[in-house]
């Protein structure tokens, strides 16, 4: 008879955001006349940048020609989109990389739920708390050992080492959900963590297009020696709106390494090409044509201003939830507002509240891990329209 992975008792029935979205719906269903405004899950609500709207229509015009038209991509990506990345996202930042060290995918909440397969299950792993419950789900999904290092204001949202040493390490900055950032030298830290323990840290930096402040690393390969020990993830989805057309891409450089049982070192680049191969089966090409249109001088021009409005509409809840007493961490070098909520209301407790009397949904932060319990996210990538209703709600309530 067929067995489940038991380990799948080890996590909530729900994923975070399908829990905050059902309990959206029945709100809704029991109150049809209401419009509830949603600050929760981090989805994009601008249009497309015209730029990669036209090459979408160009790459699927081209489909219509047998000489022109495409079958499965490359599993790691075409190389017009990775010498893109390269050169734009990379060079610049005098950070040298090789095409055959860039995996384009479908998102990169695939590849940080994904990478795990390539990694023993008796692997110890830290993950920052709270963070994004893809990190801890899957390792628990995998039946791994998780140790939280909790990040709370008084480290500053700093997370502290292990209590021992940690064979993997997941960071995300600008971090989801608290929207706060590691400066190159608090990086620097945990790169040579990694040196000195082995480890391998995989650096989640979809957020990183949202930086404003000078001192804070785009990508980890901007630390000396990082390229020995961290995997690099980025997302094209709130950088340029592709939550629903789905790019991203992972880095593994060639160097990185990890033990087999054997003794043998094996290359975590060939390991992920094998896993990719023959789990992934590429990004499509019209998407990958819109991709690459992001560094265009027009693509880069549009994606900035919507940036720029969304850290506007962040600017708008931080001043505004300011004003009304709440402490309010984050939406500088992140679109995301880190909030202690108001006197000792749990995180659920406040997103009850504030369903049901102001109609604005935000997310939980017991939601991202026990550390983010009194404190609640709410994201900039509203509409503005609907960002001013909701603060304007909120004051009335707070
Ligand atoms: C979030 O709200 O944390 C993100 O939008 C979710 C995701 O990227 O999957």
């Amino acid at each position: 008879m067929v067995k489940i992975n038991e380990h799948y008792a080890n996590i909530g029935n729900n994923y975070l955001f399908s829990e905050v979205a059902r309990r959206v719906r029945e709100y809704k269903a029991a109150h049809p006349a209401e419009r509830v405004i949603s600050l929760g899950i981090g989805d994009v609500t601008r249009e497309i940048a015209p730029a990669v709207i036209e090459a979408i229509e160009k790459a699927t015009r081209e489909m219509s020609s047998p000489a022109t038209m495409r079958g499965y991509p490359p599993e790691a990506g075409y190389d017009f989109l990775v010498e893109a990345i390269i050169e734009h996202d990379f060079h610049p930042r005098g950070v040298r990389l090789e095409a055959d060290e860039i995996f384009v995918s479908d998102g990169a909440k695939s590849d940080t739920g994904n990478i795990g397969d390539i990694l023993g299950q008796d692997n110890l792993v830290a993950i920052t708390d709270p963070a994004y419950p893809v990190y801890v789900d899957t390792n628990k999904m995998a039946g791994r050992q998780v140790e939280l290092l909790p990040c709370h204001p008084a480290n500053s949202f700093a997370p502290p080492f292990p209590s021992c040493p940690a064979d993997v390490i997941y960071l995300c900055y600008p971090n989801n959900p608290t929207g706060t950032t590691l400066s190159a030298s608090q990086l620097k830290t945990w790169v040579d963590y990694a040196i000195e323990h082995r480890s391998l840290i995989l650096f989640d930096a979809a957020y990183e297009a949202f930086i404003s402040e000078p001192d804070v690393p785009h990508s980890i390969y901007e630390v000396e020696g990082a390229r020995r020990v961290a995997i690099e993830f980025r997302s094209f989805s709130k950088t340029a709106g592709f939550t629903g057309l789905r790019c991203a891409y992972a880095v593994v450089p060639k160097e990185l390494t990890a033990i087999a049982s054997t003794g043998e070192e094996i290359s975590l680049n060939a390991l992920w090409r094998r896993h990719q191969a023959t789990k992934f089966n590429g990004t499509a090409y019209i998407i990958q044509r819109g991709a690459a249109a992001v560094y265009s001088p027009d693509g880069q021009q549009q994606i900035r201003a919507v940036i720029d409005y969304y850290m506007q509409n962040a600017r708008i809840i931080k001043e505004s939830l300011e004003r009304a007493g709440l402490t309010v961490h984050g939406g500088i070098n992140a679109p995301y507002l880190w909030v202690k909520t108001p006197g000792s209301l749990t995180s659920w407790e406040f997103f009850d509240r504030l369903l049901n009397e102001a109609r604005v949904v935000g997310t939980p932060g017991s939601g991202f891990g026990k550390s983010g319990e009194g404190f609640f996210r709410f994201t900039a990538f509203g509409k503005r329209e609907e960002t001013l209703e909701a603060v304007e709600r909120l004051k009335g309530l707070l």
